[in-house]
């Protein structure tokens, strides 16, 4: 199959590798040419794990190649997936869809042949069929069908939600498109994954439904957490002793600081926008958005009873900042909420993340970045940490009550087993355990 990619951030780039490495020739398209050349010479902007031997083992193979030039890329595509950025529109959360729609007008006057149109950004009810009213408009006699196919993937883990995920949703409104979706997806089928043909409208709910669905996951774990610390009872023995059960599921039931990233925030509040629109209730959602809205802050105020109710003049050591371990994403990540709050509180907070301080820099200028977590704890009143990085849970527990000033430890994370902490010395503060 001959598959075309519009975008090559986050989702085009490990959708385009992925198709290739499945034998698939892929072109990945982006309007800014400097990302282009960039991916041309092997640079990849972005940090996921495995993608780099990924691009280049394709680009080796003449699978995967880039390219600034839509039409040519478009006219010889089977499939052409539009993976642009969806953004919430400043002001009233509703999804941004003038990518979407800007790629739809480039791609319609390309057109050459039956094409599948694959929307892959993830998109509000009703896009699919705007995109194709788009297309038509603007090139009556195209032949071509409108599909929708949302992305599960989590940052950090693509590729393998790529290549073995849990299901692939597919809705289509055209019989023509199962044919070639079902091609795209054939080397899937050695682990036999579910292909789920549906409604173009009812995929494009789903994508939405699922991210709700976790997002509420997660805030009601956390909602259990803060009655744990109030009734003595641990956190994550009642996520165990709920998750065995087949019908809740163990995933998704850490409970911490309160979701960020990139889905999340933005698509409960799309999906909020859309209810409103639909006069539908979402009153579930609702609360989910505004309860971990709150949590961040809520997080900031536990580093600070921890210190004893004030950390004006205090210096707080910050471990991660990333909105979770292996990407250096700091989209809606809730070190920010934390330290506006410690900052405004009147902390000196010095930080240390593996990946995410080039991004951080300018997000928090407040902020004094280190090297490396030790040197971020030097002097320290307290040590709080942010995100669950494998390397923060092999610190040398002695070494870091040597450095700070007082030995306190904010684990928002639950990165460590309360007795051990204690066992060094420490006073430790976790989320939802004695
Ligand atoms: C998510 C979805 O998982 C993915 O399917 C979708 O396509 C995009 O959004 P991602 O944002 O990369 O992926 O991260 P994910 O691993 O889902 O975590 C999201 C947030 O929830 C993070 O801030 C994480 O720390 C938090 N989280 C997750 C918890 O606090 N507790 C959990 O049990 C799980």
């Amino acid at each position: 199959m001959n598959i075309t990619m519009i975008g090559s951030g986050y989702v085009g780039l490990v959708s385009g590798a992925c198709f290739a490495d499945f034998g698939h020739k892929v072109i990945c398209v982006d309007a800014d040419a400097g990302k282009i050349e960039r991916l041309q010479r092997g640079e990849i902007p972005i940090y996921e794990p495995g993608l780099d031997e990924l691009v280049a083992n394709n680009v080796k193979q003449e699978r995967l190649s880039f390219t600034t030039d839509l039409a040519p890329a478009v006219k010889s595509a089977d499939a052409v997936f539009i993976a642009v950025g969806t953004p919430s529109r400043r002001g009233d959360g509703h999804a941004d869809l003038s990518f979407v729609y800007a790629a739809a007008q480039t791609i319609a006057g390309a057109l050459d042949g039956f094409t599948v149109i694959v929307n892959k950004s993830t998109v509000p009810v009703g896009t699919g069929d705007e995109v194709e009213r788009i297309i038509r408009e603007v090139n009556p006699k195209a032949d071509f069908a409108v599909v929708s196919n949302p992305e599960f993937l989590r940052e950090g883990a693509a590729i393998e939600d790529f290549k073995r995920p849990d299901r692939v949703v597919i809705g289509i409104e055209d019989p023509r498109a199962r044919e070639v979706m079902e091609e795209v997806y054939r080397p899937l089928s050695l682990n036999a994954p579910p292909l789920l043909f549906v409604g173009r409208r009812t995929s494009e709910l789903t994508k939405y439904a699922a991210n709700a669905f976790l997002a509420t996951k997660i805030t009601f774990i956390n909602e259990v957490a803060d009655l744990c610390e109030k009734v003595g009872a641990d956190v994550q023995e009642v996520a165990r002793g709920i998750g065995l059960d087949k019908r809740i599921g163990g995933k998704f039931l850490h409970a911490g600081p309160g979701y960020g990233g990139s889905c999340f925030p933005k698509d409960t509040l799309a999906l909020i926008k859309t209810g409103q629109d639909e006069g539908a209730s979402l009153r579930i959602v609702e609360t989910v958005v505004a309860v971990n809205d709150a949590r961040k802050r809520a997080m900031a105020r536990k580093v600070i009873n921890a210190l004893g109710g004030s950390v004006r003049g205090k210096k707080i050591a910050l471990l991660g900042l990333a909105f979770k371990p292996n990407t250096d994403d700091m989209r809606d990540a809730p070190s920010l909420a934390i330290v506006a709050s410690l900052a405004g509180d009147g902390a000196q907070v010095h930080a240390y993340d593996p990946e995410s301080m080039e991004q951080a820099r300018p997000l928090m200028p407040e902020v004094t970045f280190h090297d490396d977590a030790y040197s971020a704890l030097e002097g320290a009143d307290a040590l709080a940490i942010v995100t669950e990085w494998d390397a923060f849970r092999a610190l040398d527990l002695e070494r870091v009550k040597t450095l700070l000033k007082q030995p306190i430890i904010v684990d928002l994370r639950n990165i460590y087993r309360p007795a051990e902490a204690r066992k060094h010395g420490f006073t430790y503060v976790s989320v939802g355990r004695k």
